[in-house]
């Protein structure tokens, strides 16, 4: 089987590519040989290599920054999906995407569920939507993994950035009033892959993969278990890690200023993907901890240019 995983030095990216080498064929084309914001050089790519599977874990991530630049958050969050979906459905290809929390305006009560009403708060969340929205008007068999709060080892990411302020400063101020369901890439990568098992059960070949999706196509919520905020999150992730001795104070979201609001409540219900693949990721807390344990010290993750 041949596939495209885009955004392969991202968080996602980058723990999915040695899990799907399983499955198949990779390639993984990094921006400099592939810009994904450049449509007529991606429709090239795809028919001269025709891969049955396209997984797009690529995306314009920068929430507060897209409040300025609409456009590159439009191109990478809506219409390279729509596109991507567009040629998979020409040749008979399919494909996996991932989507985000921020679709809603977090004002439900109890967790979000795949049919509740969309309603973003800022651009993120916009283009976002709207690469969902492409996507399934594409007509290419697709699944689209809603998922939450992602951290890593890798990348810009808020895991990293309190491990750093942890040894750095001795109190941070940590916002305590919002609730989602913190969830590790590796986890991610794992359920994806879980999936692409189920679908490919039968046989082994990219074919058989295609018409699986076929049969299930459409959003799931693809989230590590439990919900918490993110100063209960910062200090478990300091009881795991005692070098990181900042004091931890919660704070409400109106005492940290940023350009775009934030769901108040991020919690997705986890509940489709259990009925129709039988998959359930580990709660948050236990995904953590596995995290951590790939990383052996927490200064050798950071070199002295490095900034979260
Ligand atoms: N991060 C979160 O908290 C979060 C939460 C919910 C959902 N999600 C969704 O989860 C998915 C994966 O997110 P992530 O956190 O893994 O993202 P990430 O770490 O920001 O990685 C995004 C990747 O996209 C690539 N990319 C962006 N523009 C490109 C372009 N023009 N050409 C080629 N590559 C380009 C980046 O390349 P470079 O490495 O070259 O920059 C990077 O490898 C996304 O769909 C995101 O919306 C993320």
């Amino acid at each position: 089987m041949k596939i495209l995983l885009t955004g392969v030095n991202g968080q996602v990216g980058s723990a999915l590519k040695p899990l799907l080498m399983s499955l198949g064929t990779v390639q993984s084309p990094p921006r400099e040989e592939l810009d994904l914001a450049d449509a007529p050089a991606v429709a090239a790519w795809v028919r001269r290599h025709r891969p049955h599977l396209i997984v797009n874990a690529a995306a314009y991530t920068a929430v507060d920054r897209a409040e300025q630049e609409q456009e590159a958050a439009f191109a990478l969050n809506a219409r390279l999906p729509e596109q991507l979906g567009r040629l998979q459905r020409e040749w008979g290809g399919a494909m996996i995407h991932y989507s985000t929390d921020y679709v809603f305006d977090g004002t439900r009560d109890g967790a979000y569920t795949e049919g509740d009403e969309t309603a973003p708060l800022g651009v993120y969340g916009r283009s976002k939507r709207a690469g969902e929205e492409g996507l399934m008007s594409s007509g290419a068999p697709s699944l689209i993994f809603r998922t939450s709060w992602v951290y890593g080892l890798h990348g810009r990411n808020f895991l990293r950035t309190m491990l750093r302020l942890g040894q750095e400063r001795a109190k941070i101020q940590v916002v305590n009033d919002q609730w989602g369901a913190p969830t590790w890439a590796g986890s991610i990568a794992q359920g994806t892959m879980a999936v692409c098992a189920a679908l490919c059960r039968s046989a082994q070949t990219g074919e058989s993969l295609v018409e699986g999706v076929s049969g299930k196509e459409g959003i799931y919520h693809l989230t590590n278990g439990g919900a918490t905020t993110w100063y209960d999150f910062t200090r478990r992730i300091f009881e795991l890690r005692p070098e990181c001795r900042a004091l931890v104070l919660p704070i409400p979201s109106s005492d940290y200023p940023s350009p775009v609001r934030r769901p108040a409540n991020s919690r997705l219900d986890n509940t489709k993907l259990k009925e129709v693949f039988g998959i359930q990721l580990s709660h948050w807390s236990v995904a953590l901890e596995d995290c951590l344990a790939e990383l052996p010290a927490v200064h050798e993750v950071f070199t002295k240019t490095d900034e979260v």
